[in-house]
Order: structure tokens, then C-alpha cells, then sequence
């Protein structure tokens, strides 16, 4: 299949997100053509060994920094090794590049390097994780974490651009794979029937992580994510947050049994239960939820929150949410397939029986 190029829109900050298989050629004629005064990629312990070689040869970058795997590293002790690592190389000045080599980890934390050295310097985004190439390395938004909570420390800075090179997902674990496919389909309900349909057609295919479907569906997502960030780049309208379908519940999910879930697999529970609420509250036809929630099916993704989540406690962690005004907060709703909105919820037990999926007496 042909490499494709979407377009991110932005004015001065606009830039492309390539997709295709071994895309090495065009990584290094996009090098070639900033011509930097030097480049570094940053990277973490499970990608690097794999593929930080042929990545550093095809745009000859001065260094490789690695940082071990996990989102652990998403803080501040490894960011302050890495602006130490940068100024000992004395290599950095305002026309560096760097490229972020890795998932949404090594993205979000690569992002803000570049976004704070020198008040700013030129990043690439080079995904290797399903869900950093149809989310996270698309939008600008960097961050890390704090003890107070995940993506408290952050800015927008736009890549100079994105290459999603497929060949990546090779290597990618399948539970990780799975995981973003649940951030997949999430987003086709925000998008509507076409990629529903594209994903209902394809879900085999996808499964067996066949080339040109993944292509067709990275590609799909990563417009749908252009043009959402086109219209809100730095979250302003709140057709931006209309993205975070399903997190309420998943941050919820996170919070109360760490490690337990991936990201994406809480994101599932949570946009099912986003549909129940939507069903009840926002006039969703109860169809198109029985459609989502049969596609994570495909997946063997579950639906279902865990027995063992109690209302309470459920309410308790939305309670202590920073998004909550009083004890009320904003959920994102659909009234039909691909038309989302936000609704604020009191945060009561009739909320709660219908988030969690159960009968409220
Ligand atoms: N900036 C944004 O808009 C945005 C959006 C969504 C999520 N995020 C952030 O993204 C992060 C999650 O991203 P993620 O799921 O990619 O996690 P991750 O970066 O931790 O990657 C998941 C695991 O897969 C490994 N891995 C990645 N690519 C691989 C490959 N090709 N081969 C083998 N192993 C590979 C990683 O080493 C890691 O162990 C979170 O920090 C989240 O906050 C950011």
C-alpha cells in the first residue's frame, strides 16, 4: 500500500502524519531537509534495542538516550536525567531536533523536553505503540506526571511531524495491541458509521494485524484526530475533550485496581458504560451501544465493570475528579453515532447503578 500523508492543520504550526510501512526513506529525507545542528532520539529499555539502529542511521542522529520502559519514567527524575544527558552532550542549541522513538510514554515525555529545552526546540514524533500512532503523537499535547496525579506538568507544542511506520507494530506485545484497539473503536463512535463500519469489516483482519487494514485504520483515525485538534488545538471549545469518551469511568477503573488494567482496557469498560449513560440520558438509540459494545466484543475486550468496584467507592474516586464543579461533573455523551457532547451528572447512586451497569433500587 501507498505511504499516505494527512495533513494536521494548524497555520504556522501545521505538519504531516505519514503512514505506510518502512517509511526509514522519508524520516531521513524529512532530516535531511531541516538540516539541524544536531539531532538526538529519546527512547525507552523495550524499543530501543529493537529499533533505535536503523532509526538513528536513516536520520544520523548524534545520540541515543534511553529511559527504561514503563510509566514510571513519565516524571520528572527522568526528565531532569535527560535535559542532564542533553547539556552534557553540548550538543543542544535552538536547531536541534528531537525525534520520540517509542509509545505515548516516550512521546509525552520526549514532547516536553523539546517543548521546555531552550523554550522550545523541533520534535518528531516516531510511534511505535498502536495507540501513540492513531492518538497520542497527533495533537501537540506533552506532559508528564506528578504524585498528584498523571499529565499535571505539560504544554502544547506541535511535532514538526509524525511518521507511523507500521513495520513497528512487528514487535509490539499483543496485549499492548489489543489494549489500543479499545482507544480504536472509541474513536470510531465518536466518528461515526464510516470507521464503525471499516472496523466491523476489517475486525478480523485487524486482529491478525494485517498490514493494509491497519493502514486504512491509522489513517482514519489520525484524520479524524486532525481535524478535531484543527477545530480545539489547546482545548478551549471543548470539541477537543469530547475525545475523552469512556475516561471518566476508566480513570475510575485505574484508581481503584492499579496495574490490574491497561489504559485502553479500562477505556473499554468506560465507553460502555458512557453509552448506558447516553442510552439514559442522552437519547442514544440503544442499538448503536449494543453495536460498540458487540465490536470491543471482536476484540475479546470486556465491557463490563468488575464485580468487585462498589459504588461507593466508584463515586468516592469521581468525587476527588479535578474536573468536578460542586458534586457535579461533565461526562461525554452520544446522542447518535459520531454526534458527542457533554452532559454534567450529579454525582449520585442513580449515576453510579448506571455507570457501573447495575439496577439501582
Ligand atoms: N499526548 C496525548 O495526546 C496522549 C493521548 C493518549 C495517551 N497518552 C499517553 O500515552 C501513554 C500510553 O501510551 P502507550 O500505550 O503507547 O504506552 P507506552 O509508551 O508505555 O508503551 C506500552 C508498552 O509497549 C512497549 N512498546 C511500545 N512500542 C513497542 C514496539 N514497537 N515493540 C515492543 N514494545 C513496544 C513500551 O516499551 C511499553 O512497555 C500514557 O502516558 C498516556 O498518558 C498521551
Amino acid at each position: 500500500m501507498e505511504v499516505t500523508r494527512v495533513p494536521v492543520s494548524l497555520g504556522e504550526r501545521s505538519y504531516d502524519v505519514v503512514i505506510g510501512e518502512r517509511l526509514l526513506g522519508e524520516m531521513r529525507e524529512f532530516a535531511e531537509a531541516e538540516k539541524p545542528t544536531s539531532s538526538f532520539i529519546v527512547t525507552d529499555t523495550n524499543v530501543g534495542p529493537l529499533h533505535a539502529d536503523v532509526v538513528q542511521n536513516a536520520v544520523v542522529a548524534n545520540e541515543v538516550f534511553t529511559v527504561p520502559a514503563g510509566e514510571n519514567s513519565k516524571g520528572i527524575e527522568q526528565l531532569a536525567r535527560l535535559y542532564d544527558e542533553v547539556f552534557a552532550a553540548r550538543q543542544v542549541d535552538r536547531h536541534s531536533l528531537v525525534f520520540a522513538l517509542g509509545g505515548g510514554m516516550v512521546g509525552d515525555l520526549a514532547g516536553y523536553l523539546a517543548a521546555t529545552l531552550l523554550r522550545g526546540i523541533r520534535y518528531v514524533q516516531v510511534p511505535t505503540s498502536l495507540l501513540a500512532m492513531v492518538d497520542s503523537s497527533v495533537g501537540g499535547k506533552t506532559a508528564i506526571n506528578h504524585a498528584a496525579g498523571k499529565n499535571l506538568i505539560g504544554a502544547f507544542h506541535q511535532p514538526a511531524a509524525v511518521f507511523c511506520d507500521l513495520h513497528f507494530l512487528k514487535t509490539l506485545p499483543e496485549r499492548e495491541y489489543v489494549s489500543a484497539i479499545a482507544e480504536i473503536i472509541k474513536t470510531a463512535a465518536l466518528s461515526g458509521d464510516e470507521l464503525m463500519s471499516l472496523l466491523e469489516a476489517s475486525a478480523d483482519k485487524l486482529a491478525a494485524r494485517e498490514v493494509d487494514s491497519l493502514q486504512r485504520v491509522i489513517e482514519a483515525c489520525v484524520r479524524f484526530k486532525a481535524q478535531v485538534v484543527a477545530e480545539d488545538e489547546v482545548e478551549v471549545t471543548g470539541r477537543r475533550a469530547t475525545l475523552n469518551l469512556g475516561h471518566t469511568l476508566a480513570h475510575v477503573i485505574e484508581t481503584a485496581f492499579p496495574e490490574r488494567y491497561l489504559h485502553g482496557e479500562a477505556v473499554a469498560i468506560g465507553t460502555a458504560a458512557a453509552l448506558r449513560l447516553s442510552v439514559e440520558r442522552a437519547k442514544l438509540d440503544p442499538e448503536v451501544a449494543t453495536r460498540v459494545v458487540a465490536l470491543f466484543g471482536r476484540f475479546g475486550l470486556s465491557t463490563v465493570v468488575p464485580e468487585n468496584l462498589e459504588a461507593a467507592r466508584a463515586l468516592e474516586i469521581m468525587e476527588a475528579d479535578k474536573k468536578r464543579t460542586g458534586h457535579v461533573l461533565r461526562f461525554v455523551v452520544l446522542s447518535e453515532l459520531g454526534e458527542a457532547g457533554a452532559l454534567p451528572c450529579r454525582l449520585d447512586d442513580a449515576l453510579a447503578a448506571t455507570l457501573l451497569g447495575r439496577s439501582h433500587a
